[in-house]
């Protein structure tokens, strides 16, 4: 069977900057790839040549087996894209800019109309259909901009990290409607900086960092690879949170303060390495609250992964 996406050795070179340095996936029909990096990885590069946008410098990238660069217009016919900044007419209400892609996209003009209506209500922009989409909302104008990217049924749908700015409701009403766009048939490619976003929905996981995959597998696997366990210290104090990491570092053993959540989190790889923190935090003589073992986030694995190669 054909892959919906497959990218062999891409390069795409900004004068000496190399945004894409040797980049290889696949990704089979049907299914949903997260590709996962930090500002400036390469995601919206990757997009942009897989659209057609951008021409790649080496290497080569198929759609349903049609090369991006030779067979540009099949590649078009086969996919839909949702940028990272919104790319709506914004003169113009958002349900007419849903009928024109409609039109355009070769409806008739009843049943453009019934499939604009029907994305609008989808999207929760019913009430506001008929205001211009310049007097959107941030979140309103995002959902309008996902609604016009799925109106035609594509076969492949890139998703430009979907959820920036949207609200927690419509974050899970966009990942819910990915999740059905995926159970019908249609590959996802799915562009985010949120672990939890990758994790949510992909079938796996592509990570991407300074132009390079420095990971790949399903969300489970990649948490596999930075030990899957975190040690997890609270000090009675914050402000000694410093001296524990400095503790943990002269047994060898690399943590970071999460100030947030006012612990210090050490990801947990050799078997004896709870030992040699349990002593590291004794030596300390801080006063703790309280040491607990947790299954790494995804977010953890991902700050694991993007370190271990600087
Ligand atoms: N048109 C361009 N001209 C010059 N450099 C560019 C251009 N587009 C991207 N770059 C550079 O290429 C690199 C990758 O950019 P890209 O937009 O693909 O990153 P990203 O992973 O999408 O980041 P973000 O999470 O911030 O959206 C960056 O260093 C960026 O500055
Ligand atoms: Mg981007």
């Amino acid at each position: 069977m054909t892959s919906a996406i497959e990218v062999e050795g891409l390069v795409k070179r900004f004068g000496d900057h190399r945004a894409l340095d040797g980049v290889d996936f696949t990704v089979p029909a049907g299914r949903i790839l997260g590709l996962l990096g930090p500002n400036g990885a390469g995601k919206t590069t990757a997009v942009r040549v897989l659209s057609t946008l951008l021409r790649p410098d080496a290497g080569r990238a198929r759609i349903f087996g049609y090369d991006v660069v030779k067979e540009p217009h099949e590649v078009r016919r086969c996919i839909a894209l949702t940028g990272q900044f919104a790319s709506v007419d914004q003169e113009i209400s958002g349900r007419e800019n849903l009928y024109l892609i409609a039109r355009l996209l070769g409806m008739p003009a009843r049943r453009a109309r019934a499939r604009a209506d029907g994305m609008l209500e989808r999207f929760r922009l019913g009430d506001v259909g008929g205001k211009l989409a310049r007097e959107y909302s941030g979140g309103m104008r995002r959902r309008l901009d996902l609604a016009a990217s799925l109106i035609g049924d594509p076969r492949l749908i890139y998703l430009d990290e979907p959820t920036t700015g949207l609200d927690p409701h419509s974050r899970n009403e966009l990942w819910a409607m990915v999740k059905e766009r995926a159970l019908a048939g249609s590959t996802v490619l799915l562009t985010t900086q949120y672990m939890e976003e990758a994790e949510a929905l992909a079938d796996s996981v592509v990570v991407v960092d300074r132009g390079r995959v420095i990971a790949a597998g399903t969300a489970a696997e990649l948490r596999a690879r930075v030990g899957g366990r975190t040690l997890q210290i609270r000090p009675v104090h914050l402000q000694d949170a410093a001296a524990i990491v400095e503790s943990l570092a002269l047994e060898g053993l690399y943590a970071r303060i999460d100030q947030e959540a006012c612990v210090v989190r050490l990801p947990l790889v050799e078997p004896d390495e709870l030992t040699r923190a349990v002593r590291a935090i004794t030596a300390s003589a801080v006063d703790v609250l309280a040491v607990d073992t947790q299954v790494a986030s995804l977010d953890e694995a991902f700050i694991e992964l993007t370190r271990s190669t600087e």
